[in-house]
């Protein structure tokens, strides 16, 4: 994404230092937070500086190579590295590819790997993210190319939940990378953003990127979706993914669940758009991934202001689970899937 000019990967390394845009100040201020060590990585995870799976993969990976490099320093590096690398893959526990990127890195230093090749393979892996949100875009594209043949000239409506723009992943995004390709292409499209309580996050963040790339967009509240689904508003429903099971179930924010329901029950179809990196080949259902719950405050209150009477209990779970049987298709950089066709993948 381009900002007042320069163009901007949501995590980047220079020098001797990790770079994020610290997500919290969006969309009010553009802050960039400087990251020296693994522990400052951890608090930026848990307390999320940053956010969104394909993000927290590559933030997992170079969290691993700073938690590496201190240990040189240590009187016992290995625990303390083992140490730092379990609260590390630990600290958001429903996108899977935080422990991807931890796992990915840890393997290259249990290989022997010197230093600097351990830090070029955390540069490769976030070259790879890059690469495979930018093939997302292409694959996800044609779904909005044939709407535009059939909608006779006005935009195609797409609906979105959460973020899973250029912020969440590196660059391009995956539910908006297809939206990307089509303003490129000069189809037009226009784009729902669900706010996204009690985050905000398509609030605070997808319409911030959507605006600075042009792209138009209005911002509604999370529980006007089946209105718009069941009133023809929209043509088409793209979200993102924490975890993706291999029979298809997906992890997505809080909410996903619902908008799938809502576009079932009106024939929209409706697509998950996520990076391999996604796929947890490892659990056959939705019922095995852990459903991250978060700080009741975080619904209890807004910018400090109570919105609920502070004796009330609140439950916040961060995510819920699509089953596959609502899901059309998975779009990832290799093609799209039907949610059943993933237990014959061959990886
Ligand atoms: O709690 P968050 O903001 O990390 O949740 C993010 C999401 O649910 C995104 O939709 C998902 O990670 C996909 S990001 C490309």
């Amino acid at each position: 994404l381009k900002f007042e000019g320069k163009k901007y990967h949501s995590i980047w390394y220079d020098r001797d230092k990790v770079y994020i845009i610290d997500q919290r100040f969006l969309p009010d201020q553009f802050v960039i937070e400087r990251i020296k060590t693994a522990d400052q990585m951890i608090t930026a995870i848990k307390d999320m500086h940053l956010r969104g799976a394909p993000l927290l993969g590559i933030a997992g990976a170079y969290g691993t190579f700073l938690a590496h490099r201190e240990s040189f320093s240590k009187p016992e590096p290995e625990e303390y590295y083992e140490n730092k690398i379990n609260v590390l893959r630990n600290c958001r526990p429903t996108a899977v590819n935080l422990s991807w990127g931890v796992g990915k890195i840890d393997s290259l230093i249990k290989s022997g790997l010197e230093l600097t090749r351990v830090l070029a393979g955390a540069k490769a892996l976030e070259r790879h993210e890059v690469e495979a949100c930018k093939n997302i875009g292409g694959n996800g594209f044609g779904l909005l190319r044939d709407l535009s043949n059939i909608t006779g000239g006005r935009p195609v409506n797409v609906m979105t939940h959460c973020n899973a723009g250029w912020l969440a992943t590196i660059d391009y995004g995956t539910a908006s990378a297809p939206v990307f390709f089509a303003r490129d292409e000069n189809i037009e499209v226009h784009v729902w953003v669900s706010e996204t309580r009690p985050l905000n996050q398509g609030g605070k963040l997808t319409a911030w990127e959507y605006f600075h790339e042009n792209i138009s967009h209005t911002v509604v509240s999370d529980n006007s979706c089946g209105y718009l689904l069941r009133n023809g508003m929209v043509d088409i429903v793209i979200v993102g993914a924490d975890r993706v099971a291999r029979n298809g179930d997906t992890a997505n924010k809080i909410g996903t669940y619902l908008k799938a329901l809502a576009a079932k029950a009106n024939n929209v179809p409706f697509y998950i758009a996520a990076p391999l990196s996604t796929i947890d080949f490892s659990i056959n259902s939705g019922k095995d991934i852990r459903i991250e719950e978060r700080d009741e405050n975080e619904l209890k209150y807004m910018s400090e202001v109570p919105m609920v009477h502070e004796l009330s209990p609140a439950l916040n779970h961060a995510f819920d689970i699509t089953p596959a049987d609502l899901i059309t298709g998975i779009i990832t950089e290799r093609g799209i899937y039907k949610p059943g066709e993933l237990l014959r993948m061959n990886l």
